[in-house]
Order: structure tokens, then C-alpha cells, then sequence
């Protein structure tokens, strides 16, 4: 017996977890199940009604540092319990073709404790599946081509249509549970991702002065990450990196700034090597050798960066209002060269009923 209705609840920043939620609502509706897809972004202060009974319910959305961002991770742990219903879980990773082969992503955690959370209040786990969409970290590596994205996501789609199919029809498919040993083996980095990753990579993004202030980043931020900060756009610790505000700004003026996260990982390390010194010349530190070891040192390194990064962003942003700062962090981010490129997902614009 098929469900009576499919409810899908997307996160997305550049359209691939949302191409993924439109191909599932298309098969819900050439099966004959009536269904609605929601953007989480659009409704993540109102409050979800409980489902009714024999409903399938859907979270889609991109992997961010081997879990799921913190929209949707938020968004599962306050959604309504079931009425007996039931849940698939998927989420797009990082596909990256290299040689004529398109290499998975790697999910973490995310459908281990989406599925805990889910089963907590009632909810049938009826499918578990990784779609391998183009990665598109662009902080990271530089954009996948239009070709390499048209032939993944030619590769995936009848995937994500056959999976679909099965769940509506009442069959169960747990691929994702193939990949359970590199899930455990890389899950503590995806602790490190929420504490400190997220954070970092938040406080990696400038807009240079090809921005026109056009306002389109801040406007369209799915978590109202980006503000204006003496009439320079400015990322709060808010940023899902999400990569949306990069990918789809006009003047293509955001950019990573890498040179900026070198100078700050040197400036920590000197002070933190400085701090160390100093402290091992004291008597009562003499037997603290142990602090030289280069993996501690390291350690202590990752952790103190983060004061230096909060007061570095600010005044690093202060500084761009002088060109040749700004020309300093825009010349020296990668992602300002032409060979980077910026990511573009075949994204259908779909109407659901949060934007429509
Ligand atoms: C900040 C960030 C972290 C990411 N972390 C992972 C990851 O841990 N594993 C993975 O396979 N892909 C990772 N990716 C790649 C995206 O999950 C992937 O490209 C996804 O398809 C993007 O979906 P979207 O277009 O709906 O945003 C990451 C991307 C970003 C921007």
C-alpha cells in the first residue's frame, strides 16, 4: 500500500539538494500521491503541524562537514512527532569527476542521527540515501565545469528517481547504510566541523570593491548570515557556508580569503610558539617539555585561532576600506581568478508553497 501523501522539507544553498527534492515530488505525482515540498529556509519560525496519518515525510539536504548544516539539523530535532508516519532521509554530497569517474562524497554522521531523532518520536525510517551531486565547496577547490556537472547529475538523476519510486510504493532502500564503516572512521570530524569549522569558514568570506552593495547576498541568505558593516557586506557567525551568496553574486565580488586565513594561522602560531617559550623558561614550567610537541602545538594552535579569527574578521574589514588592504585580501584569495569559477547547479526554479 502506497502513503497517502509526501511532505518534503528542503535545505539547499546552490540547488542541487533542491533539483533532489523536485525529482522526488515529480515521481510522488506521476505515482498519484499528492505532495508538498517546502523550503526550511522560508519556514523555520513557523510552526510545523503534525503530519497526518500515513504520511511520508522527506529531509533533503546538502552534507556540511559530515553532518547535516545546523538549519537542518535544528529543523529535525523540533519537528512535530509522528501520527504514524514515516521518514527517508537524503542528503547530496560531494560528487568530484576525476578521469571519466565521479568519486562519491562522504556523509558522516547525519543519517545515523537523523534516524535516532526520527525513531525517538515514532517515525518508520523507510530510506536512507546519499546522492552524489557536484561538490560545491568552492572555498576549498575550484568550481566543477558545466560539463563535469551536466554528466553527474545525468549519471544521479534516475537514481534519485528509482529510490523515490521504491519509499512511495512502500519498499524500503537503506543504501546509505553501505557506506557505515568511513562513516564511523571520519565521524569525529564532524564534531570538529560544528564546534570550530563551521565558525572558520564563516569568517573566511570578503566582499570585495566590485561590490555594488546591490544587497541581492544579504537578501537572499537563507539564514540572514550577511549584514552591512560600515557599507561593506559582513558574514556573522551565523554563515552555514552554504556557498548561495558566492555562487549567485552578479559581480562575482565574494570571494574566500585565503591570504587573510594564512596570516592569521601564522600570526597564532607565532604567538602561541612566542607563548610557549616563554612559559617553558620559567622554573615552575620547566618539566612541561611535552608542550613542544608539534601535534600539541598544533592542537593549541587550532584552538587559540579562534580569538585571533574573531578579532582578525573585524579587523581585517576595517582594514579593507583602505585599497591597498583590500587589494592585499582580494589578490590573494584564490577564488578571485578566473580558473576558480563559480558553481552552477541546472537548477530549476520550482515553486513550492513557502515561495510561491
Ligand atoms: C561548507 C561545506 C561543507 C561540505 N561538507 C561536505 C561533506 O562533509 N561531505 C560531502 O560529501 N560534501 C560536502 N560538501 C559538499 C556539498 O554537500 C555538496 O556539494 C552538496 O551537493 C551541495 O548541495 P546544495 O547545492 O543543495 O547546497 C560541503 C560543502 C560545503 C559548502
Amino acid at each position: 500500500m502506497k502513503f497517502e501523501k509526501v511532505i518534503i522539507y528542503y535545505f539547499s544553498g546552490t540547488g542541487n539538494a533542491e533539483n533532489t527534492a523536485l525529482w522526488v515530488s515529480d515521481e510522488a505525482k506521476k505515482i498519484g500521491v499528492e505532495v508538498e515540498i517546502f523550503n526550511i529556509a522560508k519556514i523555520n519560525n513557523q510552526k510545523i503541524p503534525r503530519p497526518a496519518k500515513n504520511t511520508l515525510i522527506g529531509f533533503i539536504s546538502p552534507t556540511h562537514g559530515f553532518h547535516f548544516p545546523t538549519i537542518m539539523r535544528k529543523f529535525i530535532k523540533k519537528f512535530p512527532k509522528s501520527n504514524n508516519c514515516s521518514a527517508f532521509i537524503m542528503n547530496t554530497r560531494a560528487g568530484i569527476r576525476i578521469w571519466n569517474k565521479t568519486i562519491g562524497g562522504l556523509s558522516g554522521v547525519l543519517h545515523y542521527w537523523s534516524s535516532i531523532i526520527l525513531i525517538r518520536k515514532d517515525y518508520k525510517i523507510v530510506g536512507l540515501l546519499p546522492v552524489d551531486l557536484p561538490s560545491n565547496w568552492i572555498s576549498l577547490h575550484p568550481a566543477i565545469k558545466k560539463i563535469g556537472t551536466e554528466l553527474i547529475y545525468k549519471r544521479v538523476e534516475p537514481k534519485v528517481r528509482q529510490f523515490a519510486k521504491e519509499i512511495i510504493n512502500n519498499k524500503r532502500n537503506y543504501k546509505a547504510l553501505f557506506d557505515i564503516i568511513q562513516d564511523i572512521i571520519i565521524s569525529p570530524i564532524s564534531i570538529l566541523y560544528i564546534l570550530f569549522g563551521k565558525y572558520f569558514f564563516a569568517k573566511s568570506f570578503i566582499a570585495s570593491s566590485d561590490c555594488d552593495m546591490c544587497g541581492l547576498c544579504e537578501k537572499t541568505c537563507p539564514v540572514q548570515a550577511i549584514k552591512q558593516v560600515d557599507s561593506r557586506m559582513f558574514w556573522t557567525y551565523k554563515c552555514e557556508s552554504c556557498m548561495k551568496c558566492m555562487n549567485n553574486c552578479p559581480q562575482k565580488a565574494i570571494e574566500t580569503a585565503h591570504g587573510f586565513i594564512i596570516v592569521l594561522w601564522f600570526f597564532t602560531s607565532f604567538f602561541v610558539g612566542y607563548v610557549i617559550s616563554r612559559l617553558l623558561n620559567y622554573p615552575n614550567f620547566e618539566n612541561w617539555q611535552w608542550l613542544q610537541n608539534e601535534t600539541i602545538k598544533t592542537l593549541i594552535v587550532s584552538l587559540a585561532i579562534f580569538p585571533f579569527l574573531f578579532i582578525g574578521y573585524r579587523l581585517m574589514h576595517w582594514l579593507m576600506r583602505f585599497k591597498i588592504f583590500e587589494r592585499f585580501f582580494v589578490l590573494t584569495s584564490l577564488t578571485k581568478y578566473k580558473f576558480w569559477g563559480r558553481y552552477k547547479s541546472p537548477n530549476k526554479r520550482i515553486k513550492t508553497h513557502s515561495n510561491n
